[in-house]
């Protein structure tokens, strides 16, 4: 099994990370030889950079001591301009549907890849939940490419990962009181669960910006609708997988791992980009994370007085993340775990849901007026819109009216 060993790594010297203005804003990749999953690697990159950037400020903002603050401005000015390489690797000519596909591509194969390799049940069971939630989006957003691009969103997934329904997005919206979740234990978790928490909340929390960011930019309305409708679902899937962090960890401790899983990822992907000018970029960011990652040591041992050894437990992580095919895992998910909720930080079977559970009058409230994620398979091409005939996505969408209908008395705290 390959494995990341950060303390055998050699790391690049701080003072000669700065990027300058060329090397900052490589040429962009051609969006019609690209191979699908160097695109999600790029578009999850992108998102972990940012999350490294935005836990910075959050420290910036709350860690009292001064020699804090400043490691973190220097660090976080290079996250700030890997964010910006990785991000310019993306081409002027690839839509913003283009685009949104490839972030559900990216949801889909990543989830798939880390719940496999979760060595804790509850976590695992967090990402199999939302595994079907994206899958789903990929669907509905290959409909909306069909109808205003006219696109056929193979083009993007290049037959990696398939396009049918999943959880009906109509059936996701749920009361803010159904994102709660347990935490796990830092001092009992594995490196891997911790490093698989870090990377996908960094990834939903990067498609919910980007779906805020851009679903106004089509002027139609279904277009405006079905964007406002999945980053809803998306917000929810940063407060789930956010919640899975032990708050106990110290600021320094949740930034040290988050550098840490910045250089697992940029290793992981050097070993399986097949284009030579990117995996040079991997390979680069890598020795860059890993000075990140031992100057956040280095202050936790001095402002804290512990010893990042303790905190890791380990001195390798395995396996490495990979992008690649998962159908046969993800139909396994979907013929099991269509029909499951939360409720009280459980996953349980619809039929088992409580009348009173919170989402059946928080979802009356948000559909009562239709909702885009069903229109817009009405307007996609025949070829599509069959897809969403299939009989156990009927029944699971019947059995939530149903449940809707019975629980609408309460919507409790809205
Ligand atoms: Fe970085
Ligand atoms: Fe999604
Ligand atoms: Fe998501
Ligand atoms: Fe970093």
């Amino acid at each position: 099994m390959a494995q990341f060993k950060p303390f055998d790594m050699e790391g690049m010297p701080l003072e000669e990370q700065p990027l300058n203005w060329k090397d900052m804003t490589p040429a962009p990749y051609d969006k019609k030889t690209v191979d699908a999953y160097t695109r999600t690697r790029i578009i999850l990159m992108n998102g972990i950079e940012n999350n490294a950037v935005l836990m910075s400020h959050a420290i910036e903002r709350m860690h009292p001591d001064p020699g804090v603050k400043k490691s973190m401005a220097l660090m976080r000015r290079i996250d700030s301009q890997q964010q910006v390489a990785v991000n310019w690797l993306n081409p002027a000519d690839q839509s913003v549907i283009e685009t949104t596909l490839g972030y559900e591509q990216v949801a889909v194969d990543l989830t798939a890849n880390l719940a496999q390799n979760e060595p804790d049940p509850y976590v695992k069971q967090t990402l199999d939940f939302a595994l079907l939630e994206d899958f789903d989006h990929l669907y509905r957003y290959s409909c909306l490419y069909d109808y205003i691009e006219g696109g056929d969103s193979e083009m993007i997934v290049q037959g990696r990962t398939e396009v049918k329904p999943g959880r009906p997005t109509s059936i996701e919206h749920r009361h803010p009181f159904d994102s709660m979740r347990k935490h796990y234990d830092k001092e009992t978790a594995d490196i891997k669960t911790k490093m698989n928490y870090i990377t996908i909340t960094a990834g939903e929390q990067q498609t919910m910006l980007y779906y805020r960011a851009h679903g106004f930019m089509y002027p139609d309305e279904i277009a405006r609708q079905l964007y406002a409708e999945i980053a809803e679902i998306e917000e929810q899937h940063v407060t789930q997988y956010g919640l899975l962090g032990d708050p106990n960890e110290t600021m320094l401790e949740k930034m040290a791992m988050t550098e840490l899983n910045e250089a697992y990822l940029y290793y992981s992907f050097a070993q399986q980009e097949n284009d030579p000018r990117i995996r040079g970029i991997w390979e680069s960011f890598m020795k860059m994370e890993i000075a990140h990652f031992n100057e956040c040591a280095r202050l936790m041992k001095q402002v804290e007085g512990r010893e990042i050894r303790d905190v890791m437990k380990a001195d390798a992580i395995g396996p490495l993340v990979v992008f690649e095919e998962n159908k046969d895992y993800v139909n396994s998910v979907l013929d099991n775990q269509l029909d499951l909720a939360p409720n009280n930080m459980e996953y349980m079977r619809m039929r088992d849901l409580p009348d009173d559970w919170a989402s059946f009058g928080y979802q009356r409230v948000m559909n009562a007026k239709g909702v885009p994620s069903e229109e817009i398979v009405s307007k996609a091409g025949p070829n599509l819109t069959e897809r969403d005939q299939a009989e156990n996505i009927r029944r699971v969408k019947q059995e939530m009216a149903r449940r809707v209908e019975k629980g609408m008395a309460a919507v409790p705290a809205r």
